[in-house]
């Protein structure tokens, strides 16, 4: 997958750091050749030996550790490079390469390198909330540096929450989509949409339903990293924002319905991950709702589809619609791609385990107007979308392209 490719492999000071080992083999199997540099704090976790061992390459620590007289180390591996990966990446790690700091070999590495950068962070999900953080990590999106996100689950320090280095298998499978979809939606503009809406009843309560954004998030980073230009529509959700993509915050379907008509006339590719409300309260009360008898009864009107909207006003838009479904998938997917006039419509049974809401893998059936186009076994939401955008690239190209 990776035969020929240069990678340099930064390993900085947090406790995933052991992952960078099995990282490091992986990226050899697939055939790169791997050049490692770690900080001083990533030796505190793991041996510059190990990495030696499995990258078969000495490992890079102190920049005036120069061996090769011919060359400058740092300039050579930067020219030499077609990317660099930082993982797992610290909130110092971070900032430095925000800041443009060169105070150890990675940085300054990274300060004299051209080629693209990948940042997998890795920290206490305090850290990784932190303003000064998430400002990093907008700046260095803003300046085209690509993030695969950190995972959610048990932190070293004790939380259960995002901060988790992502999974080596995952950080390869981004490397591996970088390098052999890296420019197919390059140029496109993409709009998702993700997460669930939220109707209001009164001042402190709304209608919802599942959806944590994970699934769009994912593809909104998916075409990132194939170089489409990527709004994201969000409504409520609870996974945090993908970096590199223009965020608009939503709550009703109807704000939803706004965010996407008036920008829908620029885009080439519109996928609706969303789980959008099929009613609202026709009664929104200014002042909560006071408890009144036993019973309470609430009176819904039907919200505009906002997928079938999109479907009448196609023209040149390759328009990709979900199908949240608990029985007779294939029926109601392929009415819902006729009806709403889409290009691909992804099924996911959402009473399977695994698919659907809220985790972090999905069970997806993907239609086009002739059938089942694929069925993808259980993956991540991560590598779901990747297959995903392979196909819709797949399928504009066969079609001569966008609007041609
Ligand atoms: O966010 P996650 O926790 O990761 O979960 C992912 C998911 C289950 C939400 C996602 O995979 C998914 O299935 N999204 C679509 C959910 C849904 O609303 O399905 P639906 O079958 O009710 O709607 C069909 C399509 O019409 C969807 O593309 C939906 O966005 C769209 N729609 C629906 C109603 C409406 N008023 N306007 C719409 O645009």
């Amino acid at each position: 997958m990776l035969t020929g490719k240069t990678i340099i492999l930064g390993i900085t000071g947090g406790i995933a750091a052991y992952k960078g080992a099995a990282l490091c083999s992986k990226l050899v199997q697939a055939g790169a050749r791997v050049h490692v540099i770690m900080t001083d704090s990533a030796t505190k976790f793991i041996t510059p030996l190990t990495l030696q061992t499995l990258s078969r390459n000495p490992v890079h620590i102190d920049t005036f550790d120069e061996r090769d007289p011919s060359v400058v180390s740092h300039i050579h591996l930067a020219d030499h490079a077609d990317l660099i990966v930082i993982a797992p990446a610290t909130a110092n790690a971070i900032a430095k390469l925000a800041g443009g700091h060169a105070d150890d070999m990675l940085s300054t590495t990274l300060l004299a390198a051209t080629c693209p950068v990948l940042v997998a962070p890795a920290m206490n999900v305090h850290m990784y909330e932190h303003p000064a953080v998430v400002s990093n990590l907008e700046l260095l999106a803003s300046r085209g540096v690509m993030f695969v996100e950190p995972g959610t689950g048990q932190l070293a320090c004790g939380y259960v929450a995002k901060g988790r280095l992502a999974e080596p298998e995952d950080i390869v499978t981004a490397i591996d989509s970088w390098f052999s979809r890296g420019n197919k939606l390059k140029g496109k503009r993409v709009l998702v949409t993700a997460g669930g809406t939220m109707e209001r009843l009164d001042p402190v309560r709304f209608l919802t339903n599942d959806s944590s954004g994970k699934m769009g998030f994912a593809i909104a980073e998916a075409a990132v990293l194939m170089g489409a230009d990527v709004t994201l529509v969000a409504g409520r959700t609870t996974a945090a924002l993908p970096a590199g993509v223009k965020v608009i915050r939503v709550e009703s379907a109807q704000e939803m319905l706004e965010a996407v008509t008036g920008r829908y006339d620029d885009m080439d590719i519109v996928i609706k991950a969303a789980a959008v409300a099929d009613y609202r309260a026709v009664h929104v009360s200014g002042q909560k709702l006071k408890k009144n008898g036993e019973k309470l009864t609430l009176e819904l009107a039907r919200t505009v589809d906002i997928l079938e909207t999109l479907g009448q006003r196609k023209h040149h838009q390759f328009l990709v619609g979900f199908a949240a479904e608990t029985e007779q998938v294939e029926h109601y997917a392929m009415d819902k791609l006729r009806r709403k006039n889409c290009d691909l419509i992804v099924a996911n049974d959402v009473s399977m385990e695994g698919a659907g809401f809220n985790g972090d893998t999905n069970i997806v059936q993907v239609f086009g107007p002739d059938g089942l186009v694929e069925s993808m076994p259980m993956l991540t939401k991560r590598e779901t979308a990747n297959r995903l955008l392979e196909l819709i690239a797949q399928r504009i190209a066969a079609s001569g392209g966008i609007g041609e």
